[in-house]
């Protein structure tokens, strides 16, 4: 070793010891006489003092060191007449007798220190160096823990980890392949997965009974903070369970998370029905951590002669609790929000709870006093209220609330990244209308089972057919999802044909799994959380990226190692592949 300790470790205790440290020149002060350099490594920082009256050679050499120079000092553990008690080694300093440079560095484009100035693209192109910096690599440390007491916790369960491939085949997932060609199958192509879906159904059918494996998936889709073309998922299976079991081992996994990482003991998760995550909160993955569920007033405000509401499929609102002083400007800016194209919102309507008990309303023309108290009493409004409504289409509408309910939240302060609120939301609907392609896709994948109960719909009423599906959302994020499987090759046929695949496709793209389950195929089902998601949600912070060493931009691009980049003729011609459009 070329060091005896690290720049974490020394404190009052180690008085008069000689020690070796290796680590980089966070920063040196010249005081004349002394020269201070506080050199850091991944434990901590140390401040190394040099005299000019006990060595002056070493001194200089001292003064000649720059920023993230990586050296090795040697000196006697004294302590310090400045105490710094913020840092763990704040009591000591080494008194030098010997320096060494291991390496020379450039002045780094930003500055390594908790508050940098460097910008979000160049601390990407540098992020080797992005990564020196605490808060940047405390996340990955995070990140370590957390797989490492996922797998304590399935592997005390029973759960053998095994890696599946990935120069696959294309798995129907909804999103995007990224490919492969293939250079001895000229003309043919791998798919990278977007999940090992079927692999690990297939290791049910092999016996594995509990499967898991911390792995990475890919997905070639539109990039948002939440998602990266490749993210990590803790993917899991289990044979002779029900859909209860997945939920109690998985939520045991996660609650196990909260205790060990966070010293946080999350209650029993809540479970809500996908019809009412719509109906209450206008999406699949509420944001749970604060009320202001929706009120539908269909019963209450249409026949008044007011077209935009007698005319819609759903007049339904929300109360934001002691917004009635919002001001015009503010009343301007929430209709501004909600007519954003990505929110595509007509207009919002509003009702005031004023303090001395009136109620005041944007409609006042249709709605006389008497009208409104029935719109309070809808809302259940005190005085300070604001009920803010929209109408329209009905799964629109929803939507478009939804937004406005979160921005509310945000804007009174009631998503608190310390706060967590974990939900189940199960009975998914099986099919999804698709109007681009006109027909009905799997929304979770083809191979969730539908609910027994259900199957006989799936010729009257597709979209009615419910699924053995569901999702765990933490703080409004989709962390998880997963299903019972199918394990019948007659049911698996009929969803194929209710999905639009002719018996031929479906034997070319499944004949695999179809195959397999004549040869005895277990009751199955499971589950994969998104890892990333998950640590982002641990660490407090908004975008996945930042518990990713070597993230991709919003381009889907490294700028690092620059790539996508493309590749020299000769290969192209080994590939078979002629020309890029
Ligand atoms: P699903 O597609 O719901 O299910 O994915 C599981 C979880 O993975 C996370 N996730 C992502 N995270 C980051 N970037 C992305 N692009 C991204 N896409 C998905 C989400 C999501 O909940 N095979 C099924 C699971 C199963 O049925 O067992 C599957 O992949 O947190």
């Amino acid at each position: 070793m070329l060091r005896t300790t690290t720049c974490g470790a020394l404190t009052i205790s180690n008085l008069g010891e000689t020690v070796t440290l290796c680590g980089w020149v966070q920063k040196s002060r010249d005081l004349g006489g002394m020269t201070f350099i506080d050199i850091r490594d991944r434990y901590g920082i140390t401040q190394l003092v040099f005299n000019m009256d006990d060595d002056q050679d070493l001194c200089k050499a001292a003064r000649n060191l720059g920023r993230e120079f990586v050296i090795s000092a040697t000196g006697m553990v004294v302590e310090r007449s400045n105490k710094n008690l913020k840092i763990p080694t704040g009591e000591i300093e080494i008194k030098m007798t010997g320096l060494n440079v291991l390496n020379a560095a450039k002045l780094p484009p930003f500055l390594i220190e908790d508050e940098t100035d460097g910008g979000d693209d160049l601390r990407m192109k540098y992020r080797y160096l992005d990564l020196r910096r605490n808060p940047v690599r405390n996340n990955m440390v995070l990140r370590h823990k957390m797989a490492q007491a996922v797998r304590r916790y399935l592997d005390a369960k029973d759960f053998i980890e095994v890696e599946t491939p990935v120069l696959i085949k294309s798995t129907p997932e909804g999103a995007r392949d990224f490919v492969v060609p293939s250079r001895m199958n000229p003309g043919e192509f791998y798919a990278l997965p977007q999940s090992p879906q079927t692999f690990k159904q297939l290791l049910m059918v092999s016996g594995f009974d509990r499967y898991f494996q911390i792995v990475k998936c890919f997905r070639d889709e539109d990039l948002r903070a939440d998602r990266q073309p490749e993210f990590t998922q803790i993917d899991c299976e289990m044979s002779f369970i029900e859909q209860e079991d997945i939920l109690n081992v998985f939520e045991g996994l996660i609650r196990t998370l909260f205790k060990e990482i966070k010293g946080i003991d999350l209650p029993e998760v809540p479970r809500m029905q996908y019809s009412d995550a719509m109906r209450l909160y206008g999406s699949d993955k509420p944001d749970t951590r604060f009320g202001m569920q929706f009120t539908e007033l269909n019963d209450v405000v249409k026949g008044k002669d007011f077209a935009v509401f007698d005319n819609a499929e759903l007049v339904v609102g929300i109360n934001a609790k002691g917004c009635a002083g919002y001001t015009r400007k503010q009343m301007d800016e929430l209709t501004d929000f909600i007519r954003r194209p990505q929110i595509g919102g007509t207009g919002l309507i509003y009702m005031r709870h004023n303090e001395d008990g009136s109620l005041k309303s944007s409609v006042d023309k249709f709605y006389d006093e008497a009208s409104l108290k029935l719109w309070a009493q809808a809302f259940n409004t005190e005085p300070g209220d604001l009920v803010l409504i929209m109408a329209g289409q009905k799964d629109k509408v929803r939507k478009q609330l939804n937004e406005l309910r979160l921005e509310m939240g945000t804007r009174l302060g009631l998503r608190d990244k310390n706060t967590f609120s974990a939900l189940w939301v199960l009975d998914f609907p099986l099919l999804e209308w698709d109007e681009e392609s006109n027909r009905y896709h799997a929304m979770h994948h083809p191979f969730t089972s539908p609910k027994p109960e259900d199957i006989d719909m799936l010729d009257t009423a597709p979209g009615e057919v419910r699924a053995n599906a569901y999702d765990m959302v933490i703080n409004g994020t989709e962390i998880g999802g997963g299903s019972i499987r199918i394990h019948d090759r007659e049911l698996q046929s009929l969803m194929f044909r209710h999905l639009g695949f002719s018996a031929e496709e479906a034997q070319k793209q499944f004949g695999f799994l179809m195959d397999a389950f004549e040869f005895g195929a277990p009751p199955h089902g499971g589950i994969a959380f998104g890892f990333d998601r998950l640590c982002s949600i641990f660490a407090g912070l908004d975008s996945i990226r930042d518990v990713i060493a070597f993230p991709k931009n919003n381009s889907g691009r490294d700028v690092m190692i620059d790539s996508p980049a493309t590749i020299d003729q000769k290969q192209m011609n080994e590939l078979k592949i002629r020309s890029v459009l």
